[in-house]
C-alpha cells in the first residue's frame, strides 16, 4: 500500500515519498540479509567527532522470548498493533564521548541520523518501520540488561505491510488517513527567525 499525502509540490526522492509508518504488518518474515543491511545503513550514518554513539538491540518472532522481551516495554496502545510486526528494535544511545568521557549533547539527534538511515534503507527494500517513543526505557534497561552510561531513545516495528481490514476501527481509519506536515513556510526561515 503506498500512502498519499496532503500535498506534494515540491519533488523529493521517492523513498522520502513512500516512507510511512504502517500499524498493519503482514506475517512475512524479514531475511536476516535484509535486516543487517538495515544496520549496515544505521551505521554508516554521520555523528559528532564519528562518535556512533547508536546501539540497537533487535528481536525477530523466531526467538520468541527475545521477542517477548521488546514487546513487554511498550505501551499496551503500541503493542496491539506492533505484536504483529516480524521484527522490533530498541535505539540506544551512548551518553559520553569515547575519546574524553563528556557528556555528548548530540548523542540522541546522532541516533536519529542513524534511525533515517535504517528507515530509508528499510524502505528501499519494501519494508516499513513504525517508530514508538511509547515504550518504557526504564523497562527495557532491566529487561534488556542497558548498561549505565546508555539510554533507550525509542523503539521500533518493522516489518512488510499487511491488511488494515485486520486493524481495530480507530487504527483502521488512521492506517488510511493521507500524511499530513506542517507548511514549510512554518518550519523555515531564512537568515532569522520568523523572517517573513
Ligand atoms: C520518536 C518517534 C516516536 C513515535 N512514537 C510513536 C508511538 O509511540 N506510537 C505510534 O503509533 N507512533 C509513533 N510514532 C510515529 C509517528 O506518529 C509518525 O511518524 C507520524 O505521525 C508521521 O507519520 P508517518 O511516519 O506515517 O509519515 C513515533 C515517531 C517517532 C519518530
Amino acid at each position: 500500500m503506498t500512502k498519499t499525502s496532503t500535498e506534494n509540490k515540491i519533488a523529493v526522492h521517492n523513498l522520502i515519498e513512500n516512507r510511512w509508518s504502517p500499524r498493519a504488518f503482514a506475517d512475512t518474515p524479514v531475511e536476516q540479509e535484509q535486516l543487517q543491511a538495515l544496520f549496515e545503513a544505521a551505521r554508516w550514518a554521520p555523528s559528532a567527532m564519528n562518535e556512533q554513539p547508536w546501539r540497537f538491540i533487535y528481536a525477530t518472532k523466531d526467538d520468541k522470548e527475545a521477542y517477548e522481551r521488546l514487546l513487554s516495554c511498550l505501551v499496551e496502545a503500541n503493542q496491539v498493533w506492533a505484536k504483529k510486526a516480524p521484527v522490533l528494535f530498541v535505539s540506544v544511545a551512548k551518553r559520553t564521548y569515547d575519546f574524553n568521557g563528556n557528556a555528548n549533547g548530540h548523542a540522541w539527534h546522532d541516533v536519529g541520523m542513524a534511525t533515517a538511515n535504517l528507515v530509508l534503507q528499510a524502505t528501499d527494500l519494501d519494508l516499513h518501520v513504525h517508530l514508538m517513543g511509547g515504550f518504557s526505557a526504564e523497562k527495557a534497561r532491566e529487561a534488556l540488561d542497558i548498561p549505565e552510561g546508555f539510554e533507550a531513545v525509542a523503539m521500533g516495528a518493522v516489518g512488510y505491510v499487511g491488511d488494515p481490514e485486520g486493524l481495530p476501527e480507530q487504527l483502521k481509519a488512521r492506517e488510511l488517513a493521507p500524511r499530513q506536515r506542517k507548511p514549510l513556510h512554518e518550519i523555515v526561515f531564512n537568515g532569522k527567525w520568523e523572517q517573513k
